[in-house]
């Protein structure tokens, strides 16, 4: 034990070397000092065996296809939120749900139950909307779970595969059953968010839609983190850690993240007005550089997290503080000569604001509005990316 703790920084991590080394290790000292050749000392019972069975980069390989898969879902969330057809699916059946309708009675049945909810009820009934059009609602929503639930198939079955094989390498289990809990969390959460669309209100509440998006950008953040590390220990070099810095550019991050979702779920888009290169609408709001209309009465701290005003004025000026932060994460990364992760945090965080200001002056044009969702997924990727290799170990 005394042995494991003497050269344990002088062995590199992860390369399956540790336990043989210290075996070598002993071998000598005990012909140097017969006296402690009859100690046992405490190895595990099989280290090369386990070691060498260790798979670090093709862990690192399926991660990044999960992450493509997650970049895949929000923007699909996107464009479920943006259709409205969020709440089209009113039931929650994680096992039968996998089939839509398939006969003209089951489409009845789902579209009467549709037919229930406040959104219909109020918007959609009034405005004529037919079985017809219902069907194209029901398809995004129906999309989105279908896609949720191939994500979840596509990491518990691979985990499970690389746990009975012995390939995952020491340490990095707690690390994949959380990521594995979040994903559980975030169907628990978008199905918490549905609730509050078919229950009260004609649309979900923006607090939840801020929750689900930010447990799918922590997920996909915390799958990047994991696998760059599974990459780090597949060179025989140690894991990264979270620097102060990389802490606080995620967390201005994160507020930026939250008040883009209360934008999204308050339809807060539209309140600065519209029109193509008109100052008005940007960098003013309706001719204004402070909005006029928000609404105080209900207290700060209401109108901080509710008012569309304020919201919309917040996130659009917050992302300059996000671009001052990520631009010295990048001359950070350019000292470490870290040039690509640089140039990838650049490319994505100016293409976020400038997706962000085009949204506002399309009046929420769609595609627009389903891109910056896309790019800010990227950017949380890139974020990730930087922070990690901002924290990786010098050599
Ligand atoms: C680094 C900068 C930015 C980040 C990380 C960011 C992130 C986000 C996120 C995550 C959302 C919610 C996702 C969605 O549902 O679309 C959002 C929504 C939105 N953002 Fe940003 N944003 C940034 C900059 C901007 C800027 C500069 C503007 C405009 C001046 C802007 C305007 C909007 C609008 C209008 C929405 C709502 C779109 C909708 O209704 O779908 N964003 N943003």
């Amino acid at each position: 034990m005394v042995l494991r703790q003497k050269f344990k920084g002088l062995v590199p991590r992860g390369i399956g070397g540790f336990d043989a080394a210290l075996r070598l290790l002993w071998r000598q000292h005990s012909r140097t000092e017969p006296h402690m050749a009859s100690v046992q000392p405490s190895f595990s019972a099989r280290p090369e065996r386990s070691a060498a069975r260790a798979a670090p980069l093709a862990l690192a390989r399926w991660l990044l296809v999960v992450a493509m898969m997650i970049v895949t879902i929000v923007t699909v969330g996107g464009i479920t939120r943006l259709t409205e057809s969020g709440v089209s699916i009113t039931e929650w059946k994680p096992v039968s749900g996998i089939l839509p309708p398939l006969n003209a009675a089951e489409w009845q049945d789902e579209f009467d139950k549709y037919r229930q909810t406040p959104q219909f009820v109020l918007v959609n009934g009034p405005a004529g909307m037919t079985l017809a059009t219902y069907k194209v609602i029901f398809f995004w929503e129906w999309v989105h779970r279908l896609l949720a639930r191939t994500i979840g198939l596509a990491f518990a079955l691979p985990l499970a595969w690389f746990w009975l094989r012995g390939q995952i390498p020491a340490g990095f289990k707690p690390r994949l059953l959380s990521l594995l809990a979040l994903g559980g969390l975030q169907g628990a959460v978008g199905w918490w968010m549905v609730q509050s669309g078919i229950v009260h209100d004609v649309r979900v509440s923006h607090f939840r839609l801020a929750a689900h998006l930010l447990v799918a950008l922590t997920t996909l953040a915390g799958i990047i983190w994991t696998m760059l590390d599974l990459r780090a220990v597949s060179r025989g070099e140690r894991a990264s850690r979270l620097t102060p810095f990389a802490a606080l550019a995620l967390g201005v991050l994160v507020i930026q993240l939250f008040y883009g979702a209360l934008v999204a779920g308050l339809r807060a888009g539209t309140v600065a007005g519209g029109g193509w290169l008109d100052g008005n609408v940007w960098p003013l709001m309706q001719g204004q550089l402070f909005p006029a209309g928000i609404d105080w009465s209900q207290g700060a701290a209401r109108a901080l997290l509710a008012d569309p005003y304020l919201v919309h004025f917040i996130h659009r000026w917050w992302a300059w503080l996000v671009v001052i932060v990520l631009v010295i994460m990048g001359r950070r990364l350019r000292a470490l000569r870290q040039r690509p992760t640089s140039i990838a945090l650049h490319s994505a965080f100016g293409a976020q604001i400038l997706i962000g200001i085009a949204t506002v002056m399309s009046g929420v044009a769609i595609y627009l509005a389903v891109l910056h969702q896309l790019i800010g997924a990227l950017l949380v990727a890139a974020t990730a990316w930087s922070a990690h290799a901002l924290g990786r170990p010098q050599r």
